[in-house]
């Protein structure tokens, strides 16, 4: 098939290398965000491997993404504190636009952010934003968009 230059180079500078495979699939990964079947089947090829073997090997370790992955992540809350004052409706509201696809961001549940006091909490790409309502985490949704 057609090569990418960016996989045959990056598996030119491990070749040599003792056990190039994981260092290979981290640097793909790390360039593409994911290690697609195309890039498996050209690994595969360069380090004369069979596509199973490396595809077991990209299974195997959780760390390796089969698809693009979101360019946002959005963390909601969903220990105790938070629960008791209106945490169900945030996680309610946004598992609501996970679900229907609405922007390009990873949902997660986390237990705690260490910010009970402003409760309910989430955490937008590292920022952590509190008092947080059902409408408001809708629309960081839509943000995820932009
Ligand atoms: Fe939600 Fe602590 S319980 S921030």
């Amino acid at each position: 098939g057609k090569a990418d230059p960016e996989v045959v180079a990056i598996c030119a500078r491990h070749q040599a290398s003792d056990g190039p495979l994981l260092p290979i699939l981290h640097d793909v990964q790390a360039h593409h965000g994911y290690v697609s079947d195309e890039a498996i089947q050209q690994i595969a090829e360069e380090l004369n491997l069979s596509r199973a073997e490396v595809f077991g090997v990209v299974t195997f370790y959780h760390d390796f993404h089969r698809e693009p992955q979101p360019t946002h992540s959005l963390k909601v809350c969903r220990a105790e504190a938070c629960q008791s004052v209106g945490g169900r409706d945030v996680w309610a509201a946004a598992s609501t636009a996970a679900e229907s696809g609405q922007g390009d961001v990873q949902l997660e549940a986390v237990y705690c952010l260490g910010n009970c006091a402003c409760a309910p909490s989430v955490q937008m790409d590292g920022r952590t934003i509190g008092r947080m309502t059902a409408e408001r985490v809708s629309t960081l949704f839509s943000a995820g968009n932009s």
